[in-house]
């Protein structure tokens, strides 16, 4: 993988879809994706693969240059359905335990670890995708023809997760706002200034869909 891949020209519509957990990302992004039939690429399981390999072979989070080798020896790819394979198989349940959240946001900040994961993702998703993460908008698809961000109230993103996960677990509140704030230190969460901001906190996930498709079909026209 070289670094270079990061320059690789755009060649389809590409759908940026950041903001932080549980504001709405990958229910948007997979309808999204499956209306537009589109790839759909959710760049949280890249990291959390990187997370998982590390668990399984007792490498240390904060070891910089074992873990970026773990990063380099996953494969990414797309089935002929447009979904991201993690070593040519459907991402495993395990990438989303709590011993991987516990430790992905510490993977996740080694600039090592960014960069080779970032030339995966726009390798995979130059060609048109809807791609899902923290910093897409800003560093992998600076040019995506539409950049959205997601917020919703710390309360209600607690309480998808707690749906999610099917977990009345007390201390999903406390992960995912540590979470929140180690994942902050490694991407400051700000929009693109091009963004679209969606607060979802009251918001159908069906009425968050009917209007990013409005913005896609504004981006296309336009480009028409
Ligand atoms: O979206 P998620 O919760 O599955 O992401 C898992 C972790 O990966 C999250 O703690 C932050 C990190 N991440 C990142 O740093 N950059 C991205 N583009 C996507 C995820």
């Amino acid at each position: 993988v070289s670094e270079d891949v990061a320059r690789l020209p755009k060649k389809g519509l590409v759908v940026a879809i950041d903001g932080p957990a549980g504001a709405g990302k990958s229910t948007l992004a997979r309808s999204l994706a499956a209306e537009l039939q589109l790839p759909y690429i959710n760049t949280g399981l890249m990291y959390r693969s990187v997370a998982a390999r590390a668990l399984e072979r007792g490498v240390a989070p904060d070891d910089a240059g074992s873990v970026e080798r773990l990063a380099r020896e996953l494969s990414f790819s797309l089935d002929d359905g447009g979904s991201l394979l993690i070593d040519g198989a459907p991402p495993a349940s395990a990438l989303t335990t709590s011993e991987v959240e516990r430790i992905v946001s510490v993977v996740a900040r080694h600039p090592e670890v960014r960069s080779v994961l970032r030339a995966e993702q726009r390798r995979l998703g130059v060609a048109g995708a809807v791609v899902e993460g923290r910093d897409i908008g800003t560093v992998v698809f600076p040019d995506a023809d539409v950049k959205v961000f997601l917020r919703a109230e710390a309360d209600e993103r607690v309480a998808r997760r707690r749906l999610e996960r099917g977990s009345a677990d007390p201390s999903l509140a406390d992960d995912l706002e540590r979470r929140d704030s180690l994942d902050a230190r490694t991407n400051p969460l700000v929009p693109a200034p091009d963004a679209h901001l969606i607060d979802t906190t009251d918001r159908d996930p069906e009425a968050v869909l009917a209007e990013v498709l409005d913005l896609v079909r504004a981006a296309r026209a336009h480009e028409a």
